[in-house]
């Protein structure tokens, strides 16, 4: 830490409304309170409903917090999704460690080279099937070919009839994990309707994690297999709760971000004709007979900035957290012990201190950015997926199959659709306020 934690001034606090703090402006408009916190600094304190909270908006400040300090932070004890406290996502210490080690080999590159066809083949699939429909709904079809992905390639299973109870659970997670934290402060046992959207979403999603788990076998060759191993075979293996703790974090984290980038992907193709163009003109000079191979990959740069500048305007983690475990320093402002802290990707990539424009869809504006930086703008400006040792441990996975899916999908079809200006919903995903509909015309 840079300086003592008992020497540095306190971080300024940004006051709401009493009582309840930050919460409703936050619930009106996500936006606008942080702009307003960013009025303030870039390290303020803030409260939601009990919760002291801070967010660091500088990206300096956001590498100390995710990289060069993160011993002393951990994952909040945040609203209460009890179906992901024993996975990967908001475990801590050994714990964690040992979990990541175990599925680390599952995402390193050459096996995420062997998913390629698998996701190119769905993408194909998946583009025939909505080029003889009307308009489909983009957000729920996205996310049966996400699911469909993750299903072959980490679950060993096809999970397509699942789609429905997969996505109730999902919602269900989404909402609680989503809501302001003066909603969390009712008892998870009281029967409100919120509380039993829920329930009832997570038990179809358990139900789909009995059917996988009844199914898998303990050859090791996928996600679910290996955990199912690890479990019978090995005496610091994860006991059976801890099993379907991960088989629900994957279900969730790996399907859920990928659907709604590609949602936003296709939403900014079918409005901007310049950009859609660009994109045929690349693939059609790149990518063989209608489907993109991990050969091509190299060769389509253009495809590269649309998925870029997607997970810059529309970052589908809106936000990362952490609960500091004693009083730090951040970028010379102090926060006391367990403050809830946020680093928000939907505030920083929309910052014009670091962005020309911020808020217009741009693919072109990647066209010079070597990767990392090298155009002078901290490399914090930009972290969708995360940072430190707990960044995404599928951003390869993901990266390789948004490229693949929409090279293939733009290969096949020309996306149509007469929406414009949809507005973003910040929750933990960050998704179309409205749904999405959209036709596409085979080529
Ligand atoms: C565009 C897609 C994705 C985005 C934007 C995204 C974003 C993120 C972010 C920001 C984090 C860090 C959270 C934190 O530090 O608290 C994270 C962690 C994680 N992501 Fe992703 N993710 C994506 C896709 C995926 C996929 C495809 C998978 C699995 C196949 C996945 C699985 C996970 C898991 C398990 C963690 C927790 C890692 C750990 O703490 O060790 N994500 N993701």
């Amino acid at each position: 830490m840079s300086e003592p934690a008992d020497r540095a001034p306190l971080a300024p606090k940004h006051n709401g409304v009493p009582l309840v703090g930050s919460a409703v402006t936050f619930a009106r408009d996500p936006y606008e309170l942080y702009q307003r916190l960013g009025e303030t600094g870039d390290v303020v304190r803030f409260s939601m409903g009990t919760y002291d909270m801070a967010t660091v908006l500088h990206p300096d400040g956001i590498r100390q917090v995710l990289v060069e300090d993160d011993a002393a932070y951990e994952k909040p004890d945040g609203p209460g999704v009890d179906v992901l406290s024993d996975g990967l996502l908001l475990t801590d210490g050994d714990r964690w460690q040992r979990q990541r080690s175990r599925l680390q080999p599952l995402f390193y590159r050459e096996r995420v080279a062997t998913y390629a066809e698998t996701m190119a083949t769905y993408a194909a699939a998946a583009a025939d099937e909505w080029a003889t429909s009307d308009a489909v709904p983009v957000e729920d079809v996205a996310s049966r070919y996400t699911l469909r992905v993750l299903g072959k390639t980490l679950l060993g299973a096809e999970t397509a009839d699942q789609h429905a109870a997969v996505r109730a659970g999902a919602e269900a997670i989404r909402e609680r994990t989503s809501e302001n934290p003066v909603a969390v402060s009712v008892p998870d046992w009281l029967p409100t309707p919120a509380n039993l959207r829920y329930r009832r979403g997570i038990e179809r999603l358990d139900g789909v994690v009995e059917e996988l788990l009844a199914d898998a076998d303990d050859s090791g060759k996928d996600l679910l297999s290996l955990l199912v191993a690890a479990s019978e075979d090995d005496p610091d293996g994860p006991s059976e709760a801890e099993v379907r703790s991960q088989v629900v974090t994957f279900l969730f984290a790996g399907h859920e971000t990928t659907a709604t980038a590609l949602t936003w992907a296709l939403y900014e193709l079918g409005r901007n004709p310049a950009v859609a163009s660009r994109l045929q003109a690349e693939v059609d000079a790149v990518v063989d007979s209608g489907r993109a191979t991990l050969g091509d990959l190299p060769a389509l740069s253009y495809t590269e900035q649309v998925v870029r500048e997607v997970l810059r305007r529309y970052p589908p983690a809106s936000a990362v957290f952490r609960e500091t475990r004693e009083p730090v320093v951040v970028d010379g402002s102090r926060l006391p012990e367990g403050t809830f802290v946020t680093l928000p990707q939907f505030h920083v990539h929309i910052d014009e201190r670091w962005w020309d424009d911020p808020m217009t869809f741009d693919p072109s504006r990647w066209d010079d950015i070597t990767d990392p930086p090298g155009d002078g703008r901290p490399e914090y400006a930009y972290f969708p997926f995360g940072g430190g040792p707990r960044h995404c441990i599928g951003m390869r996975f993901a990266r390789m199959e948004l490229r693949l899916a929409l090279a293939t999908i733009a290969a096949r079809t020309t996306v149509n659709h007469d929406h414009d200006g949809v507005g973003v919903d910040i929750g933990s995903t960050t998704r179309p306020e409205e749904t999405v509909r959209a036709t596409f015309e085979t080529r």
